[in-house]
């Protein structure tokens, strides 16, 4: 399937085939395809538990509404973003600045700004939420092509999914992200708004 056929057979999926399980290796190569997501100056706010082990998908569930999805997929992921992922940058552009693509005033200067503007907690908040998005898209997308289906939700309770998996309030949970192998009965691609309902050219028109 290419690309573009691969964006519209993707469907959020409800049933998981129970019997069939992922790999430590499988799962790590969903994040690495999710890591290819672009980020704003590149930080990757992005963190992921994967959680796989029947009783820890057990108490994911019970702080998740009691969806089952999450204790039937192979892998249910809790998608983070992390809110002082800006304090790292320096180390995260040390290998571009060494080989010789960006100058190290200008990785300096981005560390400086980045300083700055992640002082503010919305804007922090919202390049975690930004950033960890695009990633979850990413993976479901990875996920599609290798045969896998997956399901975002944001049906579960931030303040007791942390405290039940130990994370600090660096972290904010943006949501929990189901992937394994399709079972029978799952809805087909949902109905979406027209491009002229989402999209204008220019101003002139009130979307
Ligand atoms: C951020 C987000 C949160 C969602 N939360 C839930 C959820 O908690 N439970 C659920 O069953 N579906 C959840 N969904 C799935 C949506 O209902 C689904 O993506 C939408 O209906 C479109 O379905 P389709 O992708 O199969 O066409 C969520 C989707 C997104 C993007």
């Amino acid at each position: 399937m290419d690309t573009l056929e691969m964006i519209k057979h993707r469907i959020s999926a409800n049933k998981f085939d129970t019997s069939k399980s992922l790999s430590e290796d499988e799962i790590k190569d969903l994040v690495a395809y999710a890591a290819h997501a672009p980020s704003a100056f590149n930080i990757q706010h992005w963190r992921f538990v994967a959680v796989t082990k029947p009783e820890e998908k057990e108490r994911l569930k019970a702080v998740a509404y009691n969806q089952q999805k999450v204790a039937d997929a192979a892998v249910t992921f809790i998608v983070l973003g992390d809110l002082r992922g800006h304090e790292k940058l320096g180390e995260i552009l040390q290998p571009f600045v060494a080989s010789g693509n960006m100058p190290q005033g200008m990785a300096d200067g981005w560390v400086q700004t980045t300083a700055q503007m992640y002082s503010n907690p919305q804007l922090a908040r919202d390049e975690a939420i930004r950033g960890a998005s695009l990633a979850a898209m990413t993976l479901m997308l990875a996920a599609e092509a290798k045969g896998l289906v997956s399901g975002p939700m944001i049906g579960f309770d931030p303040e007791g999914v942390k405290q039940a998996f130990g994370i600090s309030d660096q972290y904010v949970p943006v949501m929990l992200l189901t992937v394994g192998y399709a079972a029978p009965g799952n809805w087909p691609r949902k109905p979406r708004l027209s491009v002229d309902e989402v999209m204008q050219f220019e101003s002139g028109k009130d979307l």
